[in-house]
């Protein structure tokens, strides 16, 4: 595991398997490559008791349930320890009636935001910044975003992009800016001339040979 985690520092690259690590949790020890068979929304925030961070906890708990029904399970990271991760989560119960229900990892070592780039310098040396990593079934990274220190996530707009990104896996489509559930997907672009003529005939809603729209 050593070498696993010593070996890819840095971004991870999008469509590559996601760097496995080993890690504490609230919920004792995990392993990426345990949650084979469901997404994983792994997401960093900078520390335990802080208003935004404690909004976006929150926020997370409040959207658990949507979350699961799409098969998507969601671990939390700070480098902050383990017991200051239960203390926090207790006092949010506490003050704000809100259950955390997802694992945080508590990485002292730094071992996994390193893995993930979680750490941007101009931000801080010392915490993370708010990342988000969209895992799929196979251990593929799909998706990531990076926000600063200072701007709270948008958890419907995490949620908007796990169903377009369930959707592009499932039917091997893509989606438009704004899509949303329900919506016309984009019919990939055609790789020869012939393709091209062809698709007009194929009952798409088709703007011109390249931009065709179908229902799923
Ligand atoms: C916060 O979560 O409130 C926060 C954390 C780090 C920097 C700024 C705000």
């Amino acid at each position: 595991m050593e070498e696993i985690q010593e070996a890819k520092r840095g971004l991870p690259v999008l469509g590559r398997e996601a760097p496995d690590f080993e890690a504490e949790t609230t919920v004792g020890k995990i392993r990426l490559s345990d949650y084979r068979g469901k997404w994983v929304v792994l997401f960093s925030h900078p520390a335990d008791f802080t208003p935004v961070c404690t909004s976006e906890f929150i926020g997370f708990a409040e959207k658990y349930q949507e979350f699961k029904k799409r098969n998507v399970e969601l671990i939390g990271l700070s480098i902050d320890s383990v017991s200051s991760h239960i203390a926090w989560t207790r006092n949010i119960k506490e003050k704000f009636g809100v259950d955390i229900p997802f694992p945080v990892i508590a990485d002292l070592g730094m071992q996994v935001a390193g893995l993930y780039g979680m750490i941007q310098e101009g931000e801080s040396s010392t915490v993370t910044v708010r990342t988000v990593f969209l895992i799929d079934p196979e251990g593929i990274l799909k998706a990531m975003i990076y926000y600063p220190l200072t701007n709270g996530r948008s958890m419907n707009e995490i949620l908007r992009l796990v169903d377009s990104l369930q959707t592009t896996y499932e039917h091997k489509v893509a989606t438009p800016a704004n899509w949303k559930p329900g919506d016309a997907v984009v019919v990939p672009p055609p790789a020869t001339a012939k393709a091209a003529e062809e698709r007009l005939k194929e009952g798409y809603e088709c703007v011109d040979w390249y931009f065709c729209k179908k229902k799923l």
